[in-house]
């Protein structure tokens, strides 16, 4: 069942959401070589407590962190440690916050320092897919519309969908149904959109094959022939007005007619 949310709960994820954003802005200006990703995660945890969240990842199934931090070939779940950027690195940072009772999700990935036209590339080509994505959140059009933006746009560039971990509703947990693939299958559950929905669409993209492996820590998923990958998320609701993008600060409420 995918849970609808008035216009107040929207609200409400707005503000969770808000907090991710600037967390993560924050995050992307304290990205330099030689900063700890545990260095980072504390940044992140001080940020969300200064605004009276709770990081949303730290004990989920046991997750050690509030942040996922993912270098490199990580795709993603990344436990924050003693590792140091280098310049060249790429970092996709995904955090998480509960406030008032409401979660918000979101993910970037940055460059350090310089890297090369083909790393600028896969940078552009998934967060423009994850806006393409979004361009497809609309009432009327159906879940894996927005599967197929996602995975046309990755694949016309050659690069290749992770096809392991998928977008989810989002709302009072963190996830909830429906699972939104990053591409198209046929037996896919495949629901027309409604106002009121929410989602966290989060398109990893890899440089090489789609395929991951898990390391010996238990949660850091890396590309299975060791080439590069990023992840960009947005938390994304549905309204007559179109895709309202909760976890973008430019992104201000639209006129909503949805019941309160
Ligand atoms: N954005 C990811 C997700 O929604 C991050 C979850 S990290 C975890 O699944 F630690 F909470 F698992
Ligand atoms: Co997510």
């Amino acid at each position: 069942m995918i849970i609808i949310k008035s216009l107040r709960e929207l609200e409400l994820m707005r503000e969770s959401n808000r907090v991710v954003a600037e967390a993560l802005q924050e995050l992307a200006k304290n990205v330099a070589a030689g900063i700890t990703t545990e260095e980072l995660d504390g940044i992140a945890e001080e940020h969300i407590r200064r605004r009276g969240g709770v990081p949303a990842f730290k004990g989920y199934r046991g997750y050690p962190a509030s942040l996922c931090i993912s270098v490199n070939e990580e795709i993603v779940h990344g436990i924050p440690g003693s590792k140091k950027l280098q310049d060249g690195d790429i970092v996709s940072l995904d955090l998480g916050v509960l406030l008032n009772d409401y979660y918000g999700d979101a993910a970037i990935t940055v460059a350090v320092g310089s890297v090369s036209p083909q790393v600028q590339k896969l940078l552009q080509v998934t967060e423009n897919a994850l806006y393409k994505g979004i361009e497809q959140a609309l009432v009327g059009n159906r879940l894996l519309d927005i599967s197929r933006a996602i995975q046309g746009t990755v694949e016309a560039q050659g690069f290749s969908v992770v096809r392991d971990f998928v977008g989810h509703g989002i709302g009072r947990s963190l996830h909830e149904e429906p699972q939104i693939p990053n591409f198209y299958s046929p037996t896919a559950y495949n629901p027309r959109l409604k106002e009121g929905m929410v989602f966290a669409l989060e398109p990893m993209v890899n440089e090489g094959t789609y395929k991951m492996k898990i390391l010996e820590d238990e949660w850091t998923a890396v590309t299975a022939d060791r080439k590069l990958s990023a992840h960009f998320e947005h938390t994304v609701a549905i309204t007559r007005n179109g895709p309202w993008i909760l976890s973008s600060l430019n992104d201000e409420k639209k006129s909503l007619d949805l019941a309160g």
